[in-house]
């Protein structure tokens, strides 16, 4: 049987992705509720991160806890992918010890190339191109505190990078309009149905329920003059929040740049 990996959210279907919100949400009620969920019970998830990481991987180390597994997490310079050994060598050799491995890479192709080569299933941590975990958490978000999908719009404002392709592959995904504002030459590499373009972050916000940004220099990106520059204005403030719906929530995968892609105000409120 082929792997399951979750290397992007168009690994899912629209049923599958609802599925795995529900279950997030039945889980986390139990776990609320000091409920046990030992369905990763004596499972092991090796977790490989190329660039740093606290929410991703605090989260991922909780969360396997949580479910009865074994997390171990892999320093890029203890494995020293592609250059001590090559990716597709480490790849089976952690497919035999392992259940799972998340990682987090510079490449997306070196997700690809490593899940190619895996018999367990490979989980996208982020790469260069997507950060399908932060999206779906995202959408889980969306989804608790405006209890439905239906007729719920969002407005990224910001890069075009590897957040804001996939919360528009997730927004596809549950049917939610989304407006992306970037300046031109930073637009996400997704197109959807449910996806627009609009250069104005005013007009952009205009009637949403949520409002979402992310840095405008990624981790490893070395052009941070040259953005700086080209997202002067983008910075998602009050005047931009208030074109949003009254009681719209703002969004921000973190770690946020107070007083660049948000004000203090905005981030803090
Ligand atoms: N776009 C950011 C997301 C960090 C969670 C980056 O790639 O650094």
């Amino acid at each position: 049987m082929q792997n399951k990996n979750f290397l992007t959210l168009s690994d899912f279907s629209k049923e599958e992705f609802r599925n795995i919100l529900d279950k997030a949400i039945e889980i986390k009620t139990k776990c609320k509720a000091k409920e046990k969920t030992p369905i990763l019970n004596g499972k092991t998830l090796a977790m490989i991160f190329e660039k740093p990481s606290n929410r991703t991987r605090v989260s991922f180390e909780v969360g396997i806890i949580q479910l009865g597994g074994n997390p171990i997490v892999i320093k890029p310079e203890e494995i020293q992918m592609g250059k001590r050994e090559p990716i597709a060598d480490i790849s089976k050799v952690l497919s035999r010890y392992v259940d799972g491995v998340m990682m987090r890479v510079m490449r997306h192709t070196d997700l690809v190339e490593f899940a190619k080569h895996s018999d367990v299933p490979v989980i996208n941590g982020l790469s260069d191109l997507f950060h399908p975990c932060q999206a779906a958490a995202d959408l889980l978000t969306i989804l608790e505190h405006k209890k439905s999908f239906s007729g719920v719009k969002v407005c990224y404002i910001g890069d075009g990078n590897n957040v804001c392709n996939s919360l528009i592959q997730a927004c596809n995904l549950v049917d939610v309009e989304i407006t992306v504002c970037c300046p031109k030459g930073f637009e996400p590499l997704i197109d959807s149905k449910h996806y627009k373009l609009e250069r104005d972050p005013k007009k952009a916000a205009k009637g949403c329920d949520a409002i979402y940004t992310d840095v405008w220099v990624s981790m490893g990106e070395e052009n941070a003059r040259e953005k700086h520059k080209a997202f002067e204005g983008l910075t998602v403030n009050q005047n931009v929040m208030s074109n949003a719906k009254k009681d719209a929530i703002f969004l921000h995968c973190l770690p946020a740049h107070r007083e660049e892609e948000v004000s203090t105000e905005v981030v803090d409120g």
